[in-house]
């Protein structure tokens, strides 16, 4: 059966069917996930059976897989390359990957070698809830004036764990946050990507790990960062995923951001496999490690 494209929302989102994950790809339907990927930014593959080494596999053909140095603890026991997200019990303790997300962001944006696609699999999802939401980037920054795109285009944005883990991470291990941040010092990004492939310019700040603009203070940068923040998220650039279990989603971070609202009881099972597939390099470190 061809594969099939169905878009799921004004912003973005697309469902394709008519592929089974679990056998070898071939090279035409390879280019036509790319193609669907590209143009709908988000691809929801319904129904997938797969194990982790056919989730490797596929992440595979897009590019190399990140062994999630950058966040060391929460990784699968076997396989470096599947980073969990889940509210199970490890090791006696509720995993702290339980809330990952809260905030709209774009995975690893902390990093200079930020992740191209990720590829999320759900394998248990509360009875309600348990969500993700989506942006698209290129809308946010095509619906801006003229001026404000050409003031945008010149600055760049620091990203960082400290910010990161300042505002959001508060209630995880210390030691484990100071390592972090040791291994991940502060990044400036551009504030407008040029995306790699589509050669389309998207807003690239987001709340989780953005803290000022390269050159001006916190508080000098507050107000206009707030209004991107906003503007990034307004529903009719946004889609939302209710997931069923064996959902394979695969995103562009190049040129969207997510976000995990906390819409669900973590009194039922949540429990996602996460593969990132490294980007092209991005921005510069802005202090050694
Ligand atoms: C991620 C992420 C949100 C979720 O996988 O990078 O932010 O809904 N996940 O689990
Ligand atoms: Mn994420």
């Amino acid at each position: 059966m061809a594969l099939q494209v169905r878009r799921l929302a004004f912003g973005l989102g697309a469902e394709l069917t008519g592929v089974d994950l679990s056998k070898p790809i071939s090279s035409d339907d390879r280019a036509a996930i790319q193609k669907a990927w590209l143009e709908h930014q988000v691809i929801v593959f319904p129904g997938q059976d797969i194990s982790p080494e056919q989730q490797i596999r596929f992440g595979r053909l897009f590019g190399e897989l990140d062994d999630h140095k950058a966040v060391p603890f929460y990784r699968h026991p076997e396989y470096p390359e599947i980073y969990l997200i889940t509210n199970h019990k490890i090791g006696g303790k509720t995993s702290e990957t339980k809330d990952t997300g809260r905030l709209w962001h774009s995975d690893h944006s902390f990093t200079t070698r930020p992740t191209m696609a990720t590829m999320l699999y759900c394998r248990e999802i509360p009875a309600v809830g348990g969500n993700t939401m989506f942006a698209n980037m290129y809308m946010a920054f095509d619906t801006l004036s003229d001026t404000m795109k050409s003031v945008l285009r010149k600055l760049e944005a620091v990203h960082s764990m400290i910010h990161y883990t300042d505002h959001y991470l508060k209630d995880r291990n210390p030691e484990q946050i100071a390592h972090m941040r040791k291994i991940n010092p502060p990044v400036a990004q551009p504030v407008v990507r040029i995306h790699p492939e589509t050669g389309r310019e998207a807003l690239f700040v987001n709340e989780m790990m953005t803290s000022h603009f390269v050159g001006m203070t916190v508080e000098e940068s507050h107000g206009l960062l707030k209004f991107l923040f906003d503007h990034s998220v307004r529903p009719e650039f946004t889609y939302r995923h209710a997931w069923k279990v064996n959902d394979l989603l695969m995103w562009d971070n190049r040129c969207t951001l997510h976000m995990a609202p906390a819409d669900y009881t973590h009194e039922e099972p949540r429990h996602m496999h996460r593969i990132t597939v490294l980007g092209t390099p991005s921005g510069r470190q802005l202090e050694a490690a």
